[in-house]
């Protein structure tokens, strides 16, 4: 017997990639950065008055959404803050899905959709990717009865980026709101805030957790209609981004080209990788991500295995179609000659 609703009861929950703590691992498994945040955040730490902690922080998170409209050129109105975008999907959910609602979302993707529709009680419609893991044309039709499509672009576990053209068929043909999760957009050759002047269904989430190296932090931003955005409002928690996020969030978005620069070694570092792995006889597909996503010489479950052995993290999903292959994080150029040789001795 639980105490728990039966839609919480029947499920396992959310399993985030390990965290090892203390153990010496090379950590290729969460596509965090290897790079260290800004140095002014150092700054802004230092100088932070701690006194001022006894008062909550400013609801709406006005001075990191006015930086935000500085950099990305969307009106504040338009900008909601979170605790992580995973919080901002956690409000998408109680915002656009009836409990017994239908949530769509892409699949492959990002496990935590899936997880998101079991904990608002709604049903899931997976909209199966093609061979290509591209977006399928007719991914509106797919998800009819849906009232919320979650995607992922460019896509996790996957890595590549779905065609503009199909996205905004989906954004033109859904009858609820597109979701497009732009965690890894920093990384690639394009993004869609572009499409918040066309459609009105549309919402963009990107975080600080990757390219601008503060996962730690727990910050993300959504983009949309002020329609959309109002709504969401009256979901999020109170004072669901903390002072110090509101503080470094605003002073990263000022550094912006320091991360931009980070971006472009981290590129540069996945082409190359991606060069090797193939020489060595690994299927990899093309990213447009801070990762790899790749079909090794070997079973990949064995590959896993064996690099963790030597002291590499990096991802294996056991499930149906992604289970030959392993993810990547794009590390450091040193972490990343290390693992090539792991990889050389486990494949060769
Ligand atoms: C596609 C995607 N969206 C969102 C997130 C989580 O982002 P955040 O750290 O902002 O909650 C991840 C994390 O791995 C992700 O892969």
């Amino acid at each position: 017997m639980s105490y728990a609703r039966d839609a919480i009861a029947r499920i396992s929950g959310y399993v985030p990639g390990e965290q090892p703590g203390d153990k010496p691992f090379v950590k290729l498994n969460t596509n965090e950065n290897p790079y260290a945040p800004a140095p002014r955040i150092a700054t802004v730490l230092r100088e932070f008055s701690w006194e001022r902690l006894r008062l909550y922080p400013e609801p709406s998170a006005k001075m990191l959404r006015e930086a935000a409209a500085a950099v990305y050129g969307v009106p504040m109105e338009q900008i909601i803050c979170g605790n992580g975008s995973d919080d901002l999907l956690t409000i998408a959910l109680r915002t656009f899905v009836d409990q017994g609602g239908c949530l769509a979302y892409t699949a492959p993707s990002y496990s935590l959709y899936p997880v998101l529709a079991d904990l608002q009680g709604a049903k899931h419609c997976a909209v199966n990717l093609d061979e290509n893991f591209e977006l399928p044309e007719n991914a509106a039709a797919l998800a009819a009865g849906a009232s919320l499509f979650l995607m992922a672009r460019p896509n996790a576990p996957t890595g590549n980026s779905f065609p503009l053209a199909n996205v905004k068929k989906l954004c033109r043909e859904f009858a609820g709101v597109v979701w497009i999760d732009e965690a890894y957009v920093d990384f690639a050759d394009d993004n869609c805030l572009p499409l918040l002047d066309e459609f009105p269904n549309v919402v963009i989430s990107r975080t600080f957790s990757k390219s601008f190296s503060l996962a730690g932090l727990r910050l993300g931003l959504a983009f949309s209609s002020l329609e959309i955005i109002r709504e969401m409002e009256k979901v999020k928690d109170s004072y669901n981004v903390d002072m110090l996020s509101q503080y470094l969030g605003k002073t990263a978005l000022e550094e912006v080209d320091y991360m931009r620069a980070n971006a472009e070694k981290i590129k540069a570092t996945r082409r190359e990788c991606a060069e090797q792995l193939k020489a060595l006889g690994s299927h990899v597909l093309p990213s447009q991500a801070n990762f790899i996503f790749l079909r090794p010489p070997k079973p990949a479950a064995e590959v896993f295995a064996a690099l963790r052995e030597k002291g590499y993290l990096v991802r294996y999903f056991a499930l149906p179609r992604v289970c030959d292959y392993i993810r990547i994080s794009i590390g450091s150029d040193e972490q990343m000659r290390g693992l090539i040789a792991c990889m050389r001795d486990i494949c060769g």
